[in-house]
């Protein structure tokens, strides 16, 4: 879709939009106004009656997609993997007027597919970066998904350019004339911000010190069609992502060691806090400790020797 023709849908769809979050005040962690626009108005445009969002922490954009399809027109599903967060009962508070919206607990990898039984679209902000590339990948596979779109995608971050070289039809709300057409939409963002001291200097084109080449995190619209992702690129994307892991783990075997040794000090039952020495943080006596480690090595030596001679 052209870029003209996305604004032009955003512009038709301001006024109701602005009406819907004017009660709406932003928090941390949510998606901004500007952001949300371009979603709300491509549900509009594409009349699909199935929403669906995965990630929804305290439920900001949650409510906002709630005060803009009101049942019984529309259904929502909302996905969250963190049960025992403290947002869970922000965000149950927030949203316990909304008849409109199921609120499902799980990986939405998992749940997403069952879900998908008519002409939806799809808001990804929870998997982040190589897994919502993937998860928006295995959605798009599917034509009763008119369009996918993902978070955090601003041009700064790696997963930006895997996004514009493996998908086509798409559009960034960091876009320029996006951007200076909507950004008063945000005002009351960046003043939210302020409260709180570790994003007091987060600003438009600004992350404290740092300067971004993106005016916010970036909602990325992905619209579906025959050929809207390129396999080949994908398959070397997968490849990449293979060879991140494991120079990832190998590195990971030269970190930490003040704080290992410091742990294997204090603690005569030795707790590994360092989480990818074993998936979970464990007590192990002396001799577990050990056995972990030297299966550890051993496996990274293995991948090592496998990944030179044999790939
Ligand atoms: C940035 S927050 C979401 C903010 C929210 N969309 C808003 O605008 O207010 C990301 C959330 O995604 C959740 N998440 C991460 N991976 C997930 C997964 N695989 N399935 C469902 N939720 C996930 C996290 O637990 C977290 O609460």
């Amino acid at each position: 879709m052209e870029k003209s023709r996305i604004i032009e849908i955003c512009q038709k769809y301001l006024p109701t939009f602005k009406n819907a979050i004017k009660n709406i005040k932003y928090e941390l962690k949510g998606i901004t106004n500007s952001e949300m626009l371009l979603f709300i108005s491509l549900v509009h445009y594409f009349r699909v009656k199935l929403i669906i969002e995965s990630g929804r922490a305290n439920g900001l954009s949650t409510k906002i997609i709630a005060e803009n399809f009101k049942p019984p027109d529309f259904e929502f599903y909302s996905i969250e993997n963190n049960k025992y967060s403290p947002d869970v009962k922000k965000s149950y508070e927030k949203l316990k007027n909304y008849r409109n919206i199921k609120l499902l607990f799980g990986d939405s990898n998992k749940l997403i597919p069952k879900l998908i039984t008519e002409e939806c679209c799809i808001l990804i902000d929870g998997p982040k970066d190589d897994a919502a590339i993937t998860l928006a990948l295995e959605c798009l596979k599917k034509p009763l998904v008119k369009a996918v779109f993902i978070h955090d995608l601003h041009k700064d971050s790696p997963h930006r350019k895997w996004v514009e070289k493996i998908f086509s039809n798409h559009f960034f709300t960091d876009d320029i004339d996006y951007i200076e057409k909507f950004k008063s939409l945000d005002k009351r963002v960046w003043i939210e911000l302020r409260k709180y001291r570790e994003y007091r200097a987060w600003k438009p084109y600004k992350r404290n010190k740092k300067k971004m080449k993106s005016y916010s995190a970036t909602l990325s619209a992905i619209m579906n069609s025959n050929n809207c992702y390129d396999q080949k690129i994908y398959e070397e994307y997968l490849e990449c992502l293979k060879n991140k892991k494991r120079a990832w783990k190998i590195k990971s075997l030269f970190e930490n060691w003040p704080l290992r040794i410091k742990n294997i000090i204090q603690f005569p039952s030795f707790y590994i806090y360092y989480e990818k020495v074993i998936d979970r943080k464990v007590q192990l006596n002396f001799f577990n400790f050990l056995i972990e480690w030297a299966k550890r090595i051993l496996s990274q030596i293995l991948s090592i020797i496998v990944f030179r001679y044999y790939c």
